[in-house]
């Protein structure tokens, strides 16, 4: 079947990390595939750092092609790099983007321009586009970070919004694209079973975890001058804690979608600057061992200054003020250098309100639903039930799905969802202005209180599961993180 929308997929940083790591991997898995992308929909990779095409095409094969999934088809491996042009470009010559204008004019299909380079070239690149006309009828994906805190984010949506309309802006949050992020919706929507639950009267806490063994890798630079609440949580846990918390949306066009995340946005209990050292723990890994390997502390990474205070984990207490969950603590954390990759919501619920089973029941817990994202995307549900023999003795036992034993095949990568979303205009997957502005202006003022207080972040060691203190956060509301073996 070959789909309808051919298209320009015009790709700044084309010999950038993300180019090679995902975005080219997944526009060949598209390719591959078969059908997902237009026979004459091109690529075009504009960078500094390659001469022409050929040079272009030496480095895909040596950098990109290791990054794409074993047994490569050379036949599909050739067709795709036919479908690869070049254009170098030098963003201080204005003369280069009339190149670029005269080498894609002919192209067919809409155009789409990826900004897979650092935030401060954004406006520059909008200009340049704009003053030859490229603005037009064309698609602009920015990837995240976009800025540093609420002030630099509205400059550069202020500017870019000069240039491109609300609608042709795709804001990248990977995390939307993953599948069982996707999940989590037809769980909440088109289930009868949870949603009734899904509240204050029945849930007594929500956690979200995305924890990660890897260090800073050779991002130590970009990192420290980042951290782990502008690098995770100002997008992706509070993407997912938006989803989790959403009301039902009247349909999944991208507008009813993203109105009732932003309403969870906008509802997220403000932080009060006294209550900081209550609600959110900061800390920063050292020296230490995962699965064997010692690995080093973050102060002593490349790009990293040996005196840095930036935290590599967060972990925080967020409530809700709304009916449904006034009163319901989310706790969140994320973590790098921690004891295990893993990505996952738990959903606490309450115990019954009167157990005519006796203690037994009172001391095997309550129900508890485990949605795991990564790395085996799974769904767990922790019921009670008797004990075999004498006596009326109660256990917590799971019901398990593991995705994977159902659904074998037609699995697709978070980025290789969103550039077809791209492609095919679905803006449902990507974070409109207003919700970035609400997740900034609720995370400032933590990060403007940690700024202000100058203490160094709490020590862990890597391997582990973060400072003491996030579980001593979790232990004042009568309960702890749930930490199982992947
Ligand atoms: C990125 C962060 O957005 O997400 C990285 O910048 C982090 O620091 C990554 O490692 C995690 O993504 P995933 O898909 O590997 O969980």
């Amino acid at each position: 079947m070959q789909t309808d929308s051919s298209f320009t997929f015009v790709l700044f940083g084309g010999t950038g990390d993300l180019s090679m790591r995902k975005i080219l991997p997944a526009l060949f898995e598209a390719h591959r595939a078969g059908g997902m992308l237009h026979d004459h929909g091109k690529i075009v990779a504009v960078a500094r750092h390659a001469a022409d095409r050929d040079e272009y095409l030496q480095w895909v094969n040596e950098h990109v092609k290791p990054h794409v999934s074993k047994n490569v088809d050379q036949a599909a491996w050739a067709s795709f790099l036919a479908r690869i042009e070049f254009v170098k470009i030098d963003l201080g010559n204005p003369q280069d983007f009339v190149h670029l204008r005269d080498a894609i004019q002919d192209l067919p299909g809409i155009r789409v321009f990826y900004l897979a380079t650092g935030p401060s070239l954004f406006v520059p690149i909008c200009h340049a586009l704009a003053s030859v006309g490229l603005n037009q009828n064309a698609r602009i994906v920015l990837e995240k970070p976009l800025g540093y805190d609420l002030k630099s984010s509205n400059a550069i949506n202020d500017a870019v919004g000069e240039i491109f309309a609300e609608e042709q802006i795709y804001r990248i949050d990977h995390y939307l694209g993953k599948e069982p992020v996707q999940n989590l919706l037809a769980l909440r929507f088109g289930n009868a079973l949870f949603e009734p639950l899904w509240r204050r009267e029945w849930v007594e806490s929500i956690q979200i975890t995305i924890a990660e063994e890897l260090g800073v890798e050779a991002r130590g630079d970009f990192y420290d001058n980042t951290g782990a609440l502008r690098d995770m949580v100002q997008n992706h846990l509070l993407q997912l804690l938006s989803i989790v918390a959403m009301e039902p949306p009247h349909s999944m066009d991208s507008d009813s979608v993203r109105d009732e995340k932003l309403r969870v946005l906008r509802a997220l209990k403000p932080i009060d600057p006294r209550d900081i050292g209550k609600v959110a723990v900061r800390g920063q890994y050292h020296s230490g061992v995962i699965r064997g390997t010692s690995v080093p502390a973050y102060a002593t990474e490349a790009g990293v200054k040996p005196d840095s205070t930036t935290e590599t984990f967060v972990a925080l207490k967020v409530e809700i003020e709304n009916w449904r969950w006034a009163g319901v603590p989310f706790f969140l954390r994320t973590g790098k250098r921690l004891a295990d990759r893993v990505a996952e919501i738990v959903v606490n619920f309450r115990a019954v309100p009167h157990s005519a089973l006796g203690a037994s029941a009172l001391r095997a817990g309550a129900n508890r639903l485990v949605i795991r994202l990564q790395p085996n995307e799974s769904i767990r549900l922790y019921c009670l039930a008797k004990q075999p023999g004498e006596g009326m003795n109660l256990a917590s036992v799971h019901l398990d799905l593991a995705f994977d034993q159902f659904f074998r095949e037609g699995r697709m990568e978070a980025y290789q969802r969103l550039l077809l979303d791209v492609i095919h205009g679905r803006l449902a997957l990507f974070v409109r202005r207003d919700e970035q502005e609400a997740a900034w202006r609720w995370v400032e003022p933590i990060l403007n209180e940690w700024q202000a207080a100058n203490r160094p972040p709490k020590p862990y060691a890597a391997g582990t599961w973060g400072p003491a203190a996030a579980s001593a956060m979790l232990a004042q509301h009568g309960t702890c993180w749930l930490e199982e073996e992947n």
